[in-house]
């Protein structure tokens, strides 16, 4: 009697556990695939910054970036095939095809909101939108000084720039960064 109880509870166990922990396979290899696409973009583009900022200074940089780190973003994003795409985006954005959708802005607002409670930046976030598609969700902190060249109180470090940035973005909303504020996220949406 006790052995058939028993061994009812580890079938139910089972039966109930299948489906979870099929669920966390699926986010896990979400989150690989997530990690890799993202950290292949940030290298190609943060390489391509230290490049050109060391060869010919910060408006350099800024000409290059402008003319270039778009086109960037979609070679990255071609050369993961038609499952798996990567791009940035952020609320405060200079280039407008950076802002992000009515579901990328709620993920953007959640982290916006960890940060103003003290709650530690996680790598990334998962998001199962159904149907086999998934957001991987990487937040970009300003975690070093060379960011707030372009993204800082650009007017008051470096007028040349400013202007230089406000004619390349009329629209720009990407200056007045501090070190530690939330930048913006890198998106990779993976189609299982
Ligand atoms: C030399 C100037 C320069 C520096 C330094 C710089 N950026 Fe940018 N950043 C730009 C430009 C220009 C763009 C817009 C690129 C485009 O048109 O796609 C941009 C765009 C971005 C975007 C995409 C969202 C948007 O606003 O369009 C993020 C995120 C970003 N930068 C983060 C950073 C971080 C983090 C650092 C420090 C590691 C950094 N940037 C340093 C010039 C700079």
């Amino acid at each position: 009697m006790k052995k058939t109880v028993f061994a009812a509870f580890v079938s139910a166990g089972v039966l109930l556990a299948a489906p979870s922990s099929a669920v966390d396979k699926e986010s896990d290899s979400v989150k690989e695939i997530g990690k890799a696409a993202s950290q292949q973009l940030l290298k190609t583009l943060g390489g391509n910054l230290k490049k050109h900022l060391k060869a010919g200074g910060p408006e350099a940089a800024l000409r290059f970036c402008s003319g270039n780190a778009y086109s960037l973003t979609e070679k990255v994003d071609a050369s993961l095939g038609s499952r798996i795409s990567v791009k940035r985006i952020s609320r405060r954005y200079r280039n407008p095809q950076n802002a992000p959708d009515a579901g990328e802005t709620a993920v953007l607002q959640i982290f916006d909101q960890m940060k103003k409670n003290g709650i530690e930046m996680p790598d990334a976030l998962v998001q199962n939108l159904g149907n086999g598609t998934y957001r991987y969700y990487k937040p970009l902190v300003i975690a070093k000084g060379v960011c707030l060249k372009c993204h800082g109180d650009v007017q008051k470090s470096d007028p040349a720039l400013y202007s230089a940035i406000k004619s390349l973005y009329p629209d720009d909303r990407a200056m007045h960064y501090k070190m530690g504020d939330l930048r913006g996220a890198v998106v990779v949406e993976v189609q299982r």
